[in-house]
C-alpha cells in the first residue's frame, strides 16, 4: 500500500475556514457547482437502485455543508438521512440550510459532528443501510487511515447494506492530463489536501471485506468537456475559466463517455 501521509490539523483547518468563508453560499464545499449537480444526480440514481425499504438509513460522511445531503433526502422522502462531518462550522452551515427548507421539515435529517476515522463509534454495528462519501475520504491523512475508515464503514452496514464513495482516483487524473498535454494545456496537480485512491489497490484491499466492488466512471464526459475543451477555449481567448460557464451546465447532461475524470463513484455491497 502507498505510504503518503498528510497533515490533519491543517487539512481540518482549511475546511473549518472555507466554511465560515462561503457562509451559506453553495460553494462551501467546492467551486464547481455544476459538478456537485451531476454527484447529487448520480447518488440519487444509485440509490434508487437499491430499492430501499421504507425507513431505511442513510448516513452522508464528510457531508459538509449539507447541500448534497439535503437535495438528495428531498428526492427520497421515505428514507432517515444523517450527515456527518468533523468541521464544526460546516455541521452549523448544514443544520442553517436544513432549517431554511421547509419541505424536510417533516422528514428524518440531522447533522452531527463526527470524524469518519472513528465512524464506528458513532453508529452501532448493522445499524446503517446505505453509506456515502462525497469527496470525504480523500481528505485523511494516509491510505491505512483511508482504508481503515472503509473498513469501519463496513461495520456500521447492515448485511447486504452498500458503500456509495465518490472520490479521486489517480488513474482518471492521469488519463485527463494526458488529454490535456496532448493540446498543450498544464497537467492539473492533485491538491495538498487530497489523497488520491489507486484502483488496483483499491480492489485489492477491500475485495476479501465487500461482495461485490463496481466503480464508474460518470463525470468521464464533465470532466473531458470542462477540464480539455473548455480550458483549451479558455487559453486560446487567455481568459479566466469560469466554473458557471454554460458548458460546465450543458456538461452535466452528457453520457459519460471515456475514463477522463479523477472522480468515480464505487458501489460496495455488504
Ligand atoms: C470536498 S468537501 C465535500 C463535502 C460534501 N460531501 C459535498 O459533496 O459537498 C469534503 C468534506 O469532508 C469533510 N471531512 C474531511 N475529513 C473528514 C473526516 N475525517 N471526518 C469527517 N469529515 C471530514 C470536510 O470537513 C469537508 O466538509
Amino acid at each position: 500500500m502507498s505510504t503518503t501521509v498528510n497533515n490533519t490539523s491543517q487539512i481540518k483547518a482549511y475546511w473549518d475556514q472555507r466554511a465560515l468563508n462561503a457562509a451559506e453560499s453553495p460553494k462551501a464545499t467546492t467551486d464547481d457547482i455544476y459538478l456537485r449537480e451531476l454527484e447529487i444526480k448520480t447518488f440519487t440514481q444509485a440509490i434508487r437502485g437499491l430499492d430501499l425499504a421504507d425507513g431505511s438509513v442513510v448516513v452522508d460522511v464528510g457531508c459538509g455543508d449539507g447541500f448534497t445531503t439535503c437535495h438528495i433526502a428531498a428526492e427520497f422522502r421515505q428514507l432517515k438521512f444523517i450527515g456527518v462531518d468533523y468541521s464544526q462550522a460546516m455541521i452549523i452551515t448544514a443544520r442553517k440550510r436544513l432549517s431554511n427548507m421547509p419541505k424536510l421539515a417533516d422528514q428524518y435529517l440531522e447533522f452531527r459532528v463526527g470524524d469518519a476515522t472513528s465512524i464506528e463509534t458513532l453508529f452501532a454495528p448493522n445499524s446503517v443501510d446505505v453509506v456515502l462519501t462525497d469527496r470525504c475520504l480523500i481528505n485523511l491523512a494516509s491510505p491505512l487511515a483511508q482504508y481503515d475508515a472503509i473498513r469501519q464503514i463496513y461495520k456500521i452496514l447492515r448485511a447486504k447494506g452498500h458503500y456509495l464513495g465518490i472520490e479521486n482516483f489517480t488513474s482518471g487524473q492521469e488519463e485527463l492530463n494526458k488529454a490535456r498535454t496532448a493540446i498543450g494545456l498544464m497537467e492539473i496537480p492533485v491538491r495538498w489536501h487530497n489523497l488520491f485512491f489507486k484502483e488496483d489497490e483499491f480492489r485489492d484491499t477491500l475485495q476479501s471485506l465487500y461482495s461485490d466492488i463496481n466503480i464508474i466512471n460518470f463525470s468521464s464526459s464533465y470532466y473531458y468537456t470542462t477540464r480539455v475543451i473548455y480550458s483549451k477555449y479558455c487559453q486560446m481567448l487567455d481568459i479566466e475559466p469560469d466554473y458557471c460557464h454554460e458548458l460546465h451546465q450543458l456538461a452535466v447532461n452528457l453520457p459519460p463517455i471515456g475514463m477522463f475524470s479523477p472522480i468515480k463513484l464505487a458501489v460496495l455491497a455488504k
